[in-house]
């Protein structure tokens, strides 16, 4: 049976940076995040025993062996759960640069967890399937929610303790995030090798530990208070953390390029005006502002004026994965 899944990005308020189980993607820190409404992936799975091997087409390319094997492996697990030896044609795409820091592997993932549970027969709940899609990439645990989303590390070294659960409707709080695009290029340094570096070399990375789950709960707190400057002083520093980390790694690394440091001094120069933004970055160059929807026009104006600026996305908060009617997309 075929099954179509569209799930959104999300964005990171206090960062999962660093696992503590590679295999099983088992994170160091819990995190929180908010769904996007504007970005996201529609991942088409078709399990059958016609197929000697799983098929990737990502954007309408067939996608290289590498690729293919990452999602091979993710699909194996599917497998061992179901217990059948059936393989896949994958057939998906992003409404989001791939690979940039917009938290591609984030939909990507939460999509393809639902598509290819639902695809191969099995009736997961949310919790199960956070507890899926961890394991192709650990973000997309968020996406499986929309709104204000946390991601428990949990304890236990199976994982099963280690999935997002919504933490409030982004309706409740509906903040403006604009996304801002400096570069479109893919990354260097994926996430998921920038993290394992990080863990493994950076003297920083004890420090980053040490406050993290501070920072995550002021974040929750100000969230439950809506407490704007509370909520941006604490995701803006928690940002800046987690990037400072990566230039302790041996060998050091960078995401940021100066398109990144001008969007940033242009957001602290908007607070000094007297206008509520704070910035946010992942693995990437991209910035991310959120700001009060009072404030969205100003802001985005002032955004677009920074030369190093090729766009900027006003993004709401987004919903979890949902399931598409078949017939509803040509594939
Ligand atoms: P990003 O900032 O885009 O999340 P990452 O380095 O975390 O960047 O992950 C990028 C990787 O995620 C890609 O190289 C690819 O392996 C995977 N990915 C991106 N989009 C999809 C998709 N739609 N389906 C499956 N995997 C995807
Ligand atoms: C900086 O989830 O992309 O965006 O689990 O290795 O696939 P893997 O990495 P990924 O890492 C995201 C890192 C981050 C912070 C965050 O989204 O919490
Ligand atoms: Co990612």
């Amino acid at each position: 049976m075929e099954a179509i899944a569209k799930a959104h990005t999300n964005i990171a308020l206090i960062k999962y940076w660093g696992k503590r189980d590679e295999s099983l993607f088992l994170p160091m820190n819990s995190s929180l995040s908010i769904t996007l409404d504007q970005f996201y992936t529609t991942t088409a799975v078709q399990f059958c025993s016609c197929l000697n091997q799983d098929l990737f087409i990502l954007n309408g390319n067939l996608a290289d062996d590498a690729e293919t094997t990452k999602i091979s492996k993710f699909l194996d697990r599917i497998r061992e759960l179901k217990g059948e030896k059936i393989y896949a044609i994958v057939n998906s795409n992003n409404e989001v640069p791939t690979a940039a820091g917009f938290a591609s592997s984030a939909s990507g993932y939460a999509a393809l967890a639902a598509a290819a549970t639902k695809s191969i027969g099995l009736d997961l709940d949310k919790k199960e399937l956070s507890r899926i899609a961890r394991q192709g990439s650990g973000s997309a645990c968020r996406s499986i929610y929309g709104g204000y989303v946390e991601w428990e590390m949990g304890e236990k070294t199976d994982g099963s303790d280690s999935y997002a659960k919504p933490v409030m409707d982004g309706q409740e709080w509906d903040l403006s995030i604009l996304s801002v695009l400096v570069g479109s290029k893919q990354k260097k340094v994926l996430s998921r090798e920038g993290m394992k570096r990080t863990v493994e070399t950076s003297p920083f990375y004890p420090g980053w530990l040490d406050t993290v789950e501070k920072d995550l709960n002021l974040a929750k707190q100000a969230i439950q208070q809506r407490d704007f400057d509370l909520l941006g002083n604490v995701v803006e520093a928690n940002a800046l953390k987690m990037h400072a980390t990566t230039l302790g790694a041996n060998p050091p690394f960078m995401y940021w390029q100066s398109g990144t440091i001008e969007v940033m001094e242009h957001v602290q120069e908007l607070r000094e005006a007297g206008i509520p933004a704070y910035f946010t970055i992942d693995a990437g160059p991209n910035v991310k502002v959120i700001c009060q929807q009072k404030d969205e026009a100003a802001v985005r104006q002032a955004l677009l004026n920074v030369k190093a600026v090729q766009d900027v996305y006003l993004c709401h908060s987004g919903p979890g994965v949902t399931y598409l009617p078949v017939s509803a997309v040509d594939n």
